[in-house]
């Protein structure tokens, strides 16, 4: 078999090997919901002496992308918002400094009609009173007291002669520092003014103020902190940089995401246009600018002072491997979905082997040449590059195949790295990876936001994996704790224990599984875009949640090889409960005597009320009307439907238990041409079951849906049209895997109890070497699943680590309720 397995059923098939193969079939708790029994100690046996494959050694990294002010506004740590006025709303981010009897006018002039950076502001007093502009910064500016702040702006003096002076606003008012700019004249010339505020404010502003008449014309307005990370002047924020170092990852993608593709083809990222001079980096419009119209962030440009030789010199930094993605003439496919034609890919192609070029070229070549000018003469040693980010369908796979056959003509030493699509299991992902796998491609990216449940039913989902495919990257994923990106979408303990689960498998399946990044890395408090998200930073602090903890314990506790382990930790299966929906995809409809009945027991009753309620009027709109309770199980859901228009059809859900888990019956579909059964968690769906039907326009119908335990029945008009099971959800009490270390010869396990009750292991390691009779334990644990780090409580949910004597090659340990423990067993033998 090639790739993944193509069906649930193989899935199980190979579940119940493994587990065969742990020896003790573990307890199956088919029960609904039944508790671990307090049966004995699990058994983790370690094969100490048997290692397996070897670990890429980057195989824990980092995901960055310029989304939830990442860059600008966040790692680049520029304070000033459209500091060159090229938004296209000239004066955004800025206002007037007017007070009462000042006269004067601040506009924005330009220069000429090309150029990346064309404008620049004109400010005219007439020096009755101060007169000048406020910059509000990205939700503000951050200062601590005592620290410097180096302004800079180009500026010229037009007429008179106006002092210009500049100054540091708090959030209430008051001047945190100030001071003349000095050595204006006619000519434009670069100034510069050090401030050290004598307060700390995370909600100030900046000011520049003419006193006395004139004119003064001014542009490249800047304000950075002198720390930055390394100190290097206009760097990066220095806190932040430092959180990424703490991770010790193995890689960085930059730079995205999404913003890599745009939402169209012209406003695409463009690697070359963020090199060099940041005056002469062109302004783009942020992907995420106008993104989710629930949180709009019309603000949100990219000034590109984090562009490709500051990633790729941050990766060097760090100790990760640079991993560019680029896009591949197509536009986000949940935007424009814009296609370069095929026979206009060249110059899409040119811009990954100029990279390429770019980054490992001897400076004795013209893009070599270019990396040493910006101040890097040794190569960065690339070895991998993403084409294309999240993209799916045969107009990918045919750019995928168009830039392969040229890259691996020409760099056979770089890896690509596919993409799946947006799903891990979803069509698109079922149709990429064996069309992946017939042009061999070297490594596959998967995505994967989804709720708690799925990471911990599919910690096992690369041990059926075809060992001699692609490797997988699973490049970009998060639990998420709510369906909807919300501020109820937390990084909670039971997201990050989720991730730590399913990351067990990963390790595991090391010989498969070469790389993993969390998504998305960064998120601003007051100006993101997407939850959960790795980091959370305010403009002067930053916050490491559960996740990120999750994530720094795997990648410090990688080891270089896996050891096999086998567990009898018992298995729960949970079965699907949820309340009902009606509602429909791009098409008006309505429906009476919807009723819900289990046995002879009535749930709902049809009435005249829930009728109306469910009524969708709108044949453009795309809705669903709950009803019910989540504890619902084993019902029989009927109604009468009628479509009234539109191009696709009904959606019935049942099994919907409020936290993204349900599942869908959707009749005329896909252009009313497809019935099919959907079941998802949190944003992953996957279709279990399809066949050709349409509905017609005006004629009402019978529907019924039957449920019983995971299996849900369809009928039409009395007659059984499809029949499907919901996912599979289960649980283990624990989640185990294990390494070693080679150089420190420690014995690595790391093991998982996602549940509310303490858990005994017993861990046996058979065939270990000259232990030391000791181990060093760390543990990520805290009161409640729902415990988050906020800026007040940071440590709320942090790492702790203690001594554990008395260790040898069997010994027995209580992992705490809701906990990951790394347990580094100390050995002396090579
Ligand atoms: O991580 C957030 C977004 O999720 C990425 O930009 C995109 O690749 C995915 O859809």
């Amino acid at each position: 078999m090639a790739g993944p397995p193509h069906s649930r059923e193989s899935e199980l098939i190979m579940k119940t090997r493994v587990f065969a193969t742990a020896g003790i079939l573990a307890l199956l708790a088919l029960a609904a919901d039944a508790p671990f029994a307090a049966a004995g100690p699990v058994t983790l046996r370690i094969q100490a002496d048997k290692p397996g494959p070897r670990i890429n050694p980057a195989m824990w990294g980092i995901f960055f992308e310029d989304i939830n002010l990442g860059a600008d506004g966040g790692l680049y740590a520029e304070l000033v918002k459209n500091r060159s006025f090229e938004f296209p709303e000239r004066m955004m981010g800025w206002f007037k400094v007017s007070p009462t009897m000042a006269v004067g006018e601040a506009a924005v002039a330009e220069r000429g009609p090309s150029g990346a950076n064309r404008h620049y502001l004109r400010l005219r007093s007439e020096g009755t009173a101060p007169f000048g502009v406020s910059n509000e910064g990205f939700r503000g500016m951050g200062f601590r007291r005592g620290e410097t702040y180096d302004f800079s702006a180009e500026l010229r003096v037009a007429s008179g002669s106006p002092r210009v002076s500049v100054e540091l606003v708090g959030g209430d008012g008051s001047t945190l520092a100030s001071g003349r700019l000095e050595g204006g004249s006619a000519e434009w010339k670069p100034l510069k003014l050090a401030l050290v505020p004598n307060d700390t404010d995370a909600k100030s502003r900046l000011n520049v103020i003419l006193e006395g008449a004139g004119t003064v014309e001014i542009d490249m307005v800047s304000l950075f902190p002198r720390k930055t990370w390394k100190d290097r002047p206009g760097g990066l924020r220095a806190d932040m940089v430092q959180a990424l170092a703490d991770l010790h990852p193995g890689f960085l993608r930059f730079p995205g995401g999404c913003i890599v593709e745009g939402a169209r083809l012209d406003v695409r990222y463009q690697w070359q246009k963020t090199l060099g001079p940041v005056e002469d980096r062109e302004l783009l419009v942020n992907r995420w600018n106008y993104e989710f119209k629930h949180r709009p962030t019309p603000d949100y440009y990219q000034s590109f002072g984090l562009g490709f030789f500051e990633y790729f010199q941050m990766a060097e930094d760090i100790g990760a491997q640079p991993l560019p993605i680029l896009g591949c003439g197509m536009a986000c496919q949940f935007n424009s979905g814009e296609l370069a034609p095929m026979d206009k890919l060249g110059p899409y192609i040119q811009e990954a082997l100029d990279l390429i070029a770019f980054a490992n070229d001897p400076v004795t070549t013209a893009w070599g040449a270019k990396r040493a000018q910006l101040g890097h003469p040794e190569p960065f040693n690339m070895k991998m590059l993403g084409i294309g980010n999240e993209q799916w369908g045969p107009q990918y796979i045919e750019r995928f195949e168009a830039f392969q056959r040229v890259l691996k003509e020409k760099h056979p030493e770089i890896a690509l790295v596919a993409a799946a699509g947006p799903s891990p299991q979803d069509e698109r992902y079922h149709y990429l990876w064996p069309e992946l796998v017939k042009r061999k491609a070297d490594i596959v990216d998967e995505h994967c936001y989804a709720n708690p449940i799925w990471f911990l039913s599919h910690a096992d989902r690369y041990d059926g994996y075809d060992r001699k495919g692609p490797k997988v990257f699973f490049g970009e994923y998060a639990a998420q704790s709510d369906f909807i990106v919300s501020t109820k979408n937390r990084n909670n303990l039971e997201t990050a224990l989720a991730e730590a689960a399913f990351m067990t498998g990963l390790e595991r399946n090391a010989d498969v599984v070469h790389m993993a990044s969390y998504a998305p890395l960064f998120a601003h408090v007051d100006g993101w875009q997407w939850t959960p998200d790795l980091i959370w930073v305010d403009n002067l602090r930053v916050l490491r949640t559960p996740n990120y903890y999750v994530q720094q314990l795997f990648s410090r506790n990688r080891g270089d090889v896996v050891l096999p382990v086998s567990s009898d930790a018992p298995v729960t299966e949970i079965l699907p409960a949820g309340r009902i929906g009606l509602g429909t995809r791009k098409a008006a409809a309505e429906f009476k005597d919807v009723r819900v009945i289990r046995g002879g027991e009535t749930l709902l009753a049809p009435s005249p009320a829930a009728d109306a309620s469910f009524r969708q009027p709108d044949a453009e709109a795309s809705r669903s009307v709950p009803a019910g309770d989540a504890a619902w199980r084993d019902y029989t859901l009927t109604f009468k439907a009628r479509k009234l228009g539109g191009a696709e059809g009904l959606v019935a859900t049942v099994y919907d238990d409020g936290a993204g888990a349900r599942a869908q019956w959707i009749l005329g579909g896909w252009g009313n041409t497809r019935h099919a059964i959907e079941t998802q968690y949190a944003q992953q769906g996957q279709l279990v079951a399809q066949t050709p039907g349409s509905l017609e326009t005006g004629r009402w119908y019978d529907v019924k849906i039957a449920l019983r335990g995971r299996r849900m029945e369809c009928f039409l008009d009395g007659k059984l049209v499809q029949s499907a099971e919901v996912l599979p959800r289960q649980t283990r009490q624990v989640y185990a895997s294990a390494t070693r270390d080679e150089k420190t010869g420690d014995y690595i396990l790391k093991v998982v109890n996602p549940g509310q009750e303490p858990a005994e292991v017993v861990v046996q390691l058979d065939g270990a070497a000259r232990l030391s009779g000791s181990a060093q334990a760390t543990v990520l644990t805290g009161e409640g699943n729902d415990v988050v780090n906020t800026f007040d409580q940071p440590a709320r949910i942090a790492p702790a680590t203690e001594t554990v004597a008395n260790v040898g090659p069997s010994f027995q340990r209580r992992l705490a309720p809701r906990s990951l423990t790394v347990l580094r067993i100390g050995s002396t033998a090579p």
